[in-house]
């Protein structure tokens, strides 16, 4: 069946003038970490890329030393396990990509690291899968590991609905809502996609006032010239 068209949010980074809410992308990477990072990988990120959201090279060294990342060989030819570091990429859930279907009804839980962009939609289809999850309508069965979810193509996800109230506890006194995860997330990676678009955005602005004043100058210079000319 159609897709639904997901509703539009009012994001920050919506229009011309579009920026991050670092507070919301701290809380998004805080629920990517506590309940998506266990089942997609976000592989084109490092650790200190987060120092973009607003974190300390201190927080940064300690969020990539709570993961075990698998290095080596040593010396010996041995694979090892060290603590994360600022370098790392993100952490893997899976050693590769057949591990991760084998414990997702054969589904692949894609890398989040571009989705934003992926997917039509983007942020928007995101916050709408994450809440859109309901019950099936009549008629339609549901074989084990299916969900249904309005906003996914063919409405059949392989994805349990990843998100409940309260389930993650923010320390700014945000709403604890799936509502607002599913924003904070979306939102989140939406920066993932596309760290730059302040920038972009901003370099657009100047070379378009440029111009707008250097076509002003450019018509005042041609009637200056051709003042004369009757
Ligand atoms: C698919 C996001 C948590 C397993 C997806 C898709 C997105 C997404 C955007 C893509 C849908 C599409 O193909 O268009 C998230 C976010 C999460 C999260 C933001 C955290 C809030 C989880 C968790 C699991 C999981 C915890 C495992 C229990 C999957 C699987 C798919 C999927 C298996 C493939 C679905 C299919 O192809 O039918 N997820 N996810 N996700 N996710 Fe998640």
């Amino acid at each position: 069946s159609e897709a639904v068209e997901p509703p539009k949010v009012d994001w920050s980074s919506n229009g011309i003038f579009g920026t991050y809410d670092r507070a919301s992308l701290q809380r998004g990477f805080q629920v990517y970490r506590e309940v998506c990072s266990a089942c997609h990988g976000m592989n084109r990120l490092s650790y200190r890329d987060l120092a973009a959201l607003g974190y300390s090279e201190g927080e940064i060294k300690a969020i990539a030393a709570s993961y075990m990342i698998t290095d080596g060989p040593n010396e010996e030819g041995e694979m090892f396990e060290r603590a994360g570091r600022p370098s790392d990429r993100f952490k893997n859930p899976y050693p590769n990509e057949n591990a991760a279907k084998s414990v997702n009804n054969g589904a692949l839980p894609a890398d989040l690291s571009l989705i934003a962009k992926a997917r039509k939609g983007g942020p928007d289809y995101i916050h709408a899968i994450l809440t859109g999850y309901a019950e099936a309508p009549e008629g339609t069965t549901l074989l084990p590991g299916q969900h249904w979810n309005t906003y996914m193509p063919g409405h059949i996800i392989a994805m349990p609905a990843p998100l409940i109230d309260g389930q993650v506890a923010y320390e700014d006194g945000t709403n604890q809502t799936v509502d607002q995860y599913a924003k904070d997330v979306a939102h989140f990676l939406e920066w993932a996609a596309e760290p730059k678009m302040e920038v972009r955005k901003q370099t657009g602005l100047k070379a378009f006032l440029f111009l707008l004043v250097f076509t002003g100058v450019a018509y005042a210079v041609k009637r200056k010239i051709w003042s004369s000319v009757h």
